[in-house]
């Protein structure tokens, strides 16, 4: 009989493609998502992309601060694992509004925590943090990046008082790309913080220019580095992570999940005109407060321990980013524009 998988915030970006390659690998699937930040039609490309497996995919619509919804999933189905994506991620929002994203990323989780502690179910896989190994020190800059830092705490909390859980916090560099069919991928709402979803629409007509946060970096090209991972690299990840649950030796564990290589703005944008044949326009201006010069991960621990490793490159992120954009140039629904 197959294992069952809750996966919260499965409409998302991230908990989309991993739904399907947790469908594809064999996994019975239940998605709770809010919809909030993301569209039901993601999932039901994911059934098309599925096919034989679909069925074995499930959806409920809740918020995971509705404490009644949650008891009563949990009452009626019974969870092998539970890989947690549920959250709200743009920073300046979070600065604008941090008790908003406190209330929803750490209430929501605690929700989760308490409801499976009641239940006696195990996992979950929390989003990060040059390169940057599982030991070095992580702060965080802003309320989005201080709810992951307290997320992970409250799980290591969560275990130490009780050794039963089995707990992996994940973190994430920086998921780009789209599943290679063009179906599924990023379709944020309104204007897009990250940078790949800002180049998308640059390609397809929708913005003019992108604008390059610092060009003054002490970095090859001046501009910002960062280890850009495809999405389904990132998927996969979380399948290895769940395969390692079984081992005995797990309690609270943490991984990067990352490529280990560091690819500048001005990389990133050269093999995305290559990828789609268009020109992004370039407007230069100052550093984005708060970010940094140069991130990548150490991938050694993820190799080593989940047998997991990225394999693919910015040309095949860039690639299948195109497709999708150009299948999808106003993401799942054409929206009312709000920017
Ligand atoms: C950002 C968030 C991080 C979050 C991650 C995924 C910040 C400070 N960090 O990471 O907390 O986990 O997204 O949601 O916001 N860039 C431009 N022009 C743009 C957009 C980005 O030049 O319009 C540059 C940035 O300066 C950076 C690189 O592109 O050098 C990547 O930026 P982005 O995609 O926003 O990711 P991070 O800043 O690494």
């Amino acid at each position: 009989m197959s294992l069952s998988i809750l996966v919260t915030g499965g409409a998302g970006y991230i908990g989309s493609h991993t739904v399907l390659q947790l469908l594809l690998g064999g996994y019975k699937v239940v998605v709770v998502d809010s919809l909030e930040n993301s569209s039901q039609i993601s999932l039901e490309r994911v059934r098309q992309l599925a096919q034989d497996h679909a069925p074995k995919l499930s959806f409920r619509k809740f918020d995971l601060r509705d404490r009644p919804a949650l008891e009563k999933l949990f009452a009626s189905e019974k969870f092998d694992a539970v890989v947690h994506f549920a959250g709200l991620k743009a920073v300046g929002e979070s600065v604008q509004k941090p008790l908003m994203y406190y209330d929803n990323n750490l209430i929501g989780l605690i929700a989760l925590l308490e409801v499976m502690a009641a239940h006696g179910s195990t996992v979950y896989g929390w989003p990060k943090v040059v390169p940057c190994n599982e030991e070095s020190p992580i702060c965080a800059l802003n309320p989005y990046g201080r709810t992951k830092l307290f997320g992970e705490e409250m799980c290591c909390d969560v275990y130490k008082s009780n050794s039963t859980w089995k707990i992996i916090l994940l973190r994430y560099f920086n998921p780009v790309g789209a599943h290679p069919s063009g179906a599924i991928g990023d379709d944020p709402r309104g204007i897009p913080n990250n940078l790949m979803p800002f180049v998308q629409q640059v390609a397809v007509g929708r913005r003019h220019a992108l604008t390059l946060y610092g060009t003054d970096y002490g970095t090859k090209d001046g501009t910002g580095v960062r280890d850009y991972i495809h999405v389904v690299d990132l998927a996969d990840g979380h399948i290895a992570a769940l395969n390692k649950l079984s081992d005995p030796s797990v309690g609270c564990e943490v991984y990067n999940l990352g490529t280990g290589k560091g690819t500048s703005v001005l990389e990133m944008v050269a093999a995305f005109e290559k990828a789609s044949g268009k020109k992004i326009p370039l407007v230069m201006a100052g550093r984005r407060p708060g970010d940094a010069e140069v991130v990548y991960a150490s991938t050694e621990k993820a190799e080593r321990e989940l047998n997991w490793k990225a394999k693919y490159g910015i040309d095949e992120i860039c690639r299948d980013q195109w497709n999708w954009a150009n299948k999808n140039p106003y993401g799942y629904e054409p929206r009312v524009s709000t920017d």
